[in-house]
């Protein structure tokens, strides 16, 4: 088995095939059934592209994030905390995420995630409503975003202009139809894009097809 690094703890592990795996800042278990590697010692996390949107952009051809050891993250629509999971490898120990899920069924695994994996703060909250978890978020160095909802690019901004350092990134799956099912996706993509250029530069756009149907992410840099 060989690596080839692709950002600080992301990986291309290349077997038969192609897999793109985080270092595990937690020990050895599996978090939702993804294959676990052992290589020379150090423990990998299969990132499955079909389970994760943000790891869905890495095989689109994303190469790397400004996302990194120590950096504070906030997550909104954390769900189970798959992705969250993946995220806690790459900011490691010395990192935190404050992880946001409005869904009580949800975040039960959320937490009991976050109890063996310390650097995941867990918040039941709603995401529209960031002044309930305005106390105890700091000032991030990365938000992301994967809330599926028809207020979603609203819910974004609100929740940068509180949480983002500025110069720093956002990323937004942007789910073309929780917005308006009838309108062509790549129309969808370009009216939420403008909405966010007064606050945001785009550094890129990439649709997640065919890992996930009616996504694109959106690389964001607030300015
Ligand atoms: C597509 S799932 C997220 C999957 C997750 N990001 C992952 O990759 O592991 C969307 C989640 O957003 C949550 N959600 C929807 N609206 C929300 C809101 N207003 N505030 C917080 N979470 C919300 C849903 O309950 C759901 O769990």
């Amino acid at each position: 088995m060989e690596l080839k690094r692709v950002m600080d703890r992301v990986y291309w592990l290349f077997d038969k095939r192609r897999t793109l795996v985080t270092l595990s800042a937690y020990g050895s278990n599996s978090v939702y059934g993804e294959k676990v590697f052992n290589v020379d010692g150090k423990i990998y996390r299969e990132w499955i592209p079909y389970r994760s949107k943000f790891a869905s952009a890495f095989y689109k051809g994303l190469n790397g994030v400004d996302i990194r050891d120590s950096y504070k993250v906030l997550y909104l629509g954390a769900s189970s905390g798959t992705t969250v999971s993946h995220v806690s490898d790459i900011i490691g120990v010395t990192g935190q995420v404050y992880a946001v899920e409005i869904a009580e069924e949800m975040a039960v695994s959320l937490i009991l995630l976050s109890e063996e994996r310390r650097n995941i703060f867990p918040i039941v909250d709603d995401a529209r409503k960031p002044e309930n978890y305005s106390d105890y978020v700091p000032k991030c160095d990365l938000l992301y975003q994967d809330v599926a909802q028809r207020d979603q690019t609203e819910i974004f901004i609100k929740n940068a202009e509180l949480f983002l350092k500025s110069g720093k990134i956002g990323i937004f799956a942007v789910k073309t139809r929780s917005i308006d099912v009838s309108m062509d996706p790549r129309e969808v993509v370009r009216n939420e894009t403008r909405k966010l250029r007064e606050k945001f530069d785009i550094v890129r756009e990439i649709n997640l097809y065919p890992y996930q149907k009616d996504h694109s992410l959106l690389i964001l840099r607030k300015k």
